[in-house]
């Protein structure tokens, strides 16, 4: 991947502590960018922090399902040289619609699409100025179809995915430099599920042989950078071929099969 040239460059990463955003972070630090990480807690950027300390990481310990959060990372990081953005924080609440909990699903709204909404928003603007910029936001494969058992959520990251691809279709018909690319990932193992799923569901996909985060995060932000036509990315045979058969196989055969997928416990 082509490293970055400009030392004062900085890329932002939400959802930075662990998982795919701390893998993203270590990935934008072999490319020689300066990090501003964003999480609730961010204690574990420590040992980035001494890893690669020729570059900055600053650590920035924000609540975005807060809204206020959304604008006042905006407004705090906009004196600096941003050239990327990742959204990536975000959750699920797992189970049967009819009796998942209401606060949990509005919370996760807050943070999966409004405060994604805003900050892509602010920083489309920024880098439209300076006709350069980034803005990477991760959806998932479940954007493709409706996600029974898993509703809010399917439908947290279809708005993602609608989003991001709606406003990369209008860049490039401007002829802008600018991108918001959407990155969809499938399963991956991280502590996604502990917090998204059951306990039993957590085991089961911990036990599995989803992909890790940090071989994830290398490949899908290779593409990502690069990528001057493409709206959304997706990484894996396994993957690629699920969204081809989307297209192709009958939406009641689908709905079904996602519906038995999110109920398998053992
Ligand atoms: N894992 C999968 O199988 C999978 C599949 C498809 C898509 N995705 C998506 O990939 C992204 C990353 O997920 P992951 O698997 O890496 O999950 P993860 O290991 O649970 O990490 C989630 C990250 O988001 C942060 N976060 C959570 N709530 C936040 C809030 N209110 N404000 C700020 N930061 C917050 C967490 O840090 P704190 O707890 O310190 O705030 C953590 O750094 C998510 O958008 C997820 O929906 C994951």
């Amino acid at each position: 991947m082509k490293k970055n040239l400009n030392k004062d460059a900085y890329a932002i990463v939400t959802g930075a502590s662990k998982g795919l955003g701390y893998a993203y972070c270590e990935e934008l630090l072999k490319l020689q960018y300066n990090i501003i990480a964003v999480a609730r807690n961010t204690n574990s950027l420590k040992e980035l922090q001494k890893k690669y300390s020729n570059f900055k990481i600053e650590t920035w310990d924000l609540d975005l399902s807060d809204l206020k959060n959304a604008y006042k990372l905006f407004e705090k990081s906009k004196k600096l040289d941003i050239e990327i953005v990742i959204n990536n924080a975000g959750y699920g609440v797992w189970g049967y619609f009819y009796q998942t909990d209401l606060e949990k699903e509005m919370n996760m709204i807050d943070l999966n699409i409004k405060s994604l909404h805003i900050i892509t928003k602010k920083f489309t603007q920024y880098f439209m100025e300076k006709n350069k910029g980034r803005v990477i936001n991760i959806a998932s494969m479940g954007s493709f179809t409706p996600g029974p058992v898993f509703s809010s959520y399917y439908a947290s990251k279809a708005y993602v995915l609608s989003f991001g691809v709606a406003i990369n279709t209008e860049l490039k018909k401007l002829k802008s430099n600018v991108r918001v690319v959407t990155i969809c990932p499938g399963a991956l193992k991280t502590d996604f599920w502990n917090r998204s799923s059951s306990e039993q569901r957590a085991k089961l996909r911990n036990k599995s042989k989803s992909m890790s985060s940090s071989v994830y995060a290398k490949n899908s932000l290779k593409k990502a950078l690069k990528v001057k036509k493409k709206n959304y990315i997706i990484f894996g045979t396994f993957n690629k071929l699920a969204k081809k058969l989307t297209k192709v196989i009958p939406e009641h055969i689908i709905l079904n099969s996602v519906y038995k997928y999110q109920r398998k416990i053992k």
